[in-house]
C-alpha cells in the first residue's frame, strides 16, 4: 500500500468552519487518493455508520421514534457483502443509463411548468424563490416516476426531508430533536403504507425488492434512505447550481448560449460537484485495527471522507458520488436533472437577477445548500431572445 497524506492544502472549503468546530472524534480524510483508498477498502472501512445520528439522540427523541416503530436496519448504503450486492442489483435495474436518459423530457416538461408559475409571480412584481417554486418540485416527481412510487405533496416531502437530514446529520439540541423525531416518525408512518402502493402504470421498485426476498423492516429502512437521498440531494444540487449561475454572471450566457443552454449548464453543475456539492462528505467506520496513509487507525474510529476539492484546479467531480462498490446509483441522474433544470430555468427567465441579501446556507455534516434562491425581474430590458 502506498502511503498518502490524509489532507490536501490549501483549503478554501466552505464547510471548513463547521468541520473544524464539529468533526469531533471523526478522522478527517480529504486527500483524493486517500479518500479513494478508504472507500475501496470496505473490509477495513465499512459503511455501518452511514445512517448513524451525528449528534447522539436523547431519551425523549428516542422514545418518540420507538413509539413510531422507527428503525433503520442495515440495508444498501449501510450494508456490506452479499446483502449489499443483492439489494444494489435490484435498485440498479431502476436507474440504468437508458432509464435515466429517458426521463430527460419529463425533467424539461416539469421545469417548464414550474418556470411558468415563477413567471406569473414575477409579473406581479414579487421576488420568487426558485428553490421553492422550481427545483423542489422536479426531483421528487422524477424520483417517483423512476421507482414507481406515488409521492407525497412537495411541501410535505420537503419538510420531512430537511427535518430528517437535520436529525441525522445536524446538531439539534434535545428539544429540537423531539420536534425532528416527530417529523421523522410521520415520514416513517407514511412510507410504511407507501411501499405497498405503486404509481399507476410504472414498475415498482419496492415490489421488486419484496420479490427478491427483502424483508419489510429493511424495505422501510431503504425507503427512508432513498426517499430523501433520491431527491432532496438533487434538489439541493440544483439550488447550488442556480445560485452559482445567478451570482457568477453565468445565467445570461447559459440562457443565450448559441449551442443551446445545456452544455454550459452541465459544465457549471460539474464544477459545483467538484467544489461545493450538496453531499460534500460521507462517513465510514474502521472495523478492525488498520492504517491509512501510513497512519494507525484503531477499530471503531469513525472516518469522514471529504468528496469535494477546493483548490480551484480543473473540474474533477470523480469523487462527488463516492467511489467503489457503494458508489451512488444516482450519479448519472442527479447531474442530468440539475443541469437540465438550470438550463431550462435560465432560458425561460433570462431577465431575472438575485434579489435580497446573500442567502443563508443549510450546512450539516454531509449536506449543504442555499436555503433560498431569491430572484426578481431586472428593472432594465435585457434585449431579444430571452423568453420562451
Ligand atoms: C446531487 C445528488 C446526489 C449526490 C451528491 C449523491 C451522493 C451520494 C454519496 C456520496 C453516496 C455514498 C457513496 C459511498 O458510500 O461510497 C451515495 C449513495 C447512494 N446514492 Fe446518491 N447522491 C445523489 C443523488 C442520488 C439519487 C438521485 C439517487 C437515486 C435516485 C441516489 C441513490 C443512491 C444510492 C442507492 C446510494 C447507495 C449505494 C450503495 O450503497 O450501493 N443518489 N450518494
Amino acid at each position: 500500500m502506498t502511503a498518502v497524506p490524509l489532507s490536501q492544502s490549501p483549503d478554501t472549503c466552505p464547510m471548513r468552519p463547521l468541520l473544524d468546530a464539529r468533526a469531533g472524534d471523526l478522522l478527517r480524510v480529504n486527500e483524493p487518493q486517500a479518500v479513494r483508498e478508504v472507500l475501496r477498502r470496505v473490509e477495513n472501512f465499512a459503511p455501518d455508520n452511514a445512517l448513524t445520528a451525528v449528534t447522539p439522540l436523547g431519551p425523549d427523541a428516542l422514545r418518540r421514534l420507538a413509539r413510531a416503530r422507527f428503525a433503520l436496519p442495515p440495508v444498501l448504503a449501510s450494508a456490506s457483502g452479499p446483502e449489499h450486492r443483492r439489494v444494489r442489483r435490484v435498485v440498479a435495474r431502476f436507474l440504468t443509463p437508458a432509464q435515466v436518459e429517458a426521463v430527460r423530457p419529463l425533467v424539461v416538461e416539469l421545469t417548464h411548468e414550474r418556470v411558468d408559475a415563477a413567471r406569473r409571480e414575477l409579473a406581479d412584481g414579487r421576488a420568487v424563490d426558485l428553490a421553492e417554486t422550481v427545483s423542489a418540485h422536479v426531483a421528487p416527481a422524477v424520483f417517483g416516476h423512476l421507482v414507481g412510487l406515488a409521492m407525497p405533496s412537495t411541501p410535505v416531502l420537503h419538510r420531512w426531508s430537511r427535518h430528517s437530514l437535520e436529525l441525522f446529520w445536524g446538531y439539534p439540541d434535545p428539544q429540537r430533536q423531539v420536534d425532528l423525531a416527530d417529523s421523522a416518525a410521520e415520514l416513517f408512518a407514511w412510507l410504511t403504507d407507501a411501499v405497498h402502493t405503486r404509481a399507476p402504470g410504472r414498475p415498482s421498485l419496492f415490489a421488486a425488492l419484496r420479490e427478491a426476498g427483502i424483508d419489510e423492516p429493511r424495505l422501510r429502512s431503504l425507503a427512508f434512505f432513498l426517499l430523501i437521498g433520491g431527491q432532496e440531494t438533487t434538489a439541493m444540487l440544483t439550488d447550488i447550481a442556480l445560485h452559482e449561475a445567478l451570482t457568477s454572471g453565468a445565467w445570461r450566457s447559459i440562457a443565450q448560449s448559441p449551442q443551446g443552454p445545456a452544455s454550459e449548464a452541465e459544465q457549471l453543475v460539474r464544477r459545483m460537484l467538484t467544489t461545493t456539492s450538496s453531499v460534500p462528505t460521507w462517513r465510514r467506520i474502521a472495523v478492525r485495527d488498520t492504517t491509512i496513509g501510513g497512519r494507525a487507525v484503531a477499530a471503531g474510529t469513525p472516518v469522514l471522507v471529504e468528496l469535494c476539492r477546493h483548490d480551484r484546479g480543473d473540474i474533477d467531480d470523480s469523487l462527488a458520488f463516492g467511489f467503489g462498490v457503494h458508489r451512488c446509483l444516482g450519479a448519472r441522474l442527479a447531474p442530468l436533472e440539475a443541469s437540465t433544470v438550470l438550463a431550462e430555468t435560465a432560458a425561460g427567465l433570462p431577465e431575472v437577477v438575485p434579489a435580497g441579501p446573500a442567502p443563508d446556507w443549510l450546512r450539516l455534516l454531509s449536506f449543504q445548500a442555499p436555503r433560498t434562491v431569491l430572484v426578481r425581474r431586472r428593472s432594465e430590458p435585457v434585449g431579444q431572445g430571452g423568453s420562451r
